[in-house]
């Protein structure tokens, strides 16, 4: 069977994309990108991407006078590569109704924190202000409604009384790498899957999300 084509939108640093590209090699993942495309010609991610000799793309926002002709200029390099899954790694653009619907059920993204937890921006630092114990990250598939849509996996760190948002980030982060290529694997794999728009793991309703501790998937369902 082909391998799973993958195409990663990204904005910046591209550390989940590396962390993709690195399971890949390793052979946790049974994919290929078949593209990386950045709305940041400057994106550190783009020089990860040609350094494995993956095709890449710029299409910078402010080229295109609304967001419905961006999405457009995205949907028109993604469409004919038929990918099984559209990979948000860091993608700093929020995107139309429409470029959501294109991809339904095969559009995802990580944010880092426990959602639905902290939606939208600073969420390390919503997480010290509040004294919260536990943060972490989670990967979801994507909705017309920002940081929602069903959460697949997610990861828990703890918060440290002397943290600061850089050190929860980075702590935090260490943990995005480790799930979004396990998310992606359970994504293509089909052990993840939607019956009508209720998520389903192992043929199964998915009514809380699985977390990845130590290596493992734990879920209360699973127990
Ligand atoms: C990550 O924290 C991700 O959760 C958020 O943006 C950051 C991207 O980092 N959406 P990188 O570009 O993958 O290094």
């Amino acid at each position: 069977m082909a391998k799973a084509s993958l195409v990663v939108l990204i904005s910046g640093s591209g550390s989940n994309l590396q962390a993709i590209i690195d399971a890949i090699k390793a052979g946790q993942l049974d994919a290929e990108i078949s593209a990386v495309i950045s709305n940041k010609a400057s994106a550190r991610g783009l020089e990860r991407a040609a350094a494995e000799n993956i095709t890449t793309h710029v299409v910078d926002h402010k080229d295109y006078p609304n967001r419905e002709m961006f999405d457009k200029a995205l949907i028109d390099i993604i469409d004919p590569l038929h990918p099984h899954l559209v990979v948000l790694a860091g993608f700093m653009r929020i995107l139309t109704d429409g470029f959501i619907r294109q991809y339904h059920h095969r559009l995802i993204n990580i944010h880092p924190s426990l959602l639905p937890r902290y939606k939208g921006l600073h969420t390390h630092r919503q997480a010290i202000d509040n004294a919260d114990k536990i943060h972490g990250a989670s990967v979801h598939y994507v909705s017309d409604e920002l940081d929602s849509g069903p959460v697949i996996l997610q990861a828990e760190v703890p918060v440290k009384a002397d943290d600061t948002e850089q050190i929860l980030a980075a702590r935090v982060l260490a943990e995005e790498h480790k799930i979004y290529p396990k998310a992606i694997e359970l994504h293509i794999s089909g052990r993840v899957t939607f019956n009508d728009e209720q998520l389903q793991f192992d043929g199964k309703p998915l009514s809380t999300p699985l977390l990845l501790k130590d290596g493992r998937l734990l879920n209360e369902q699973l127990a």
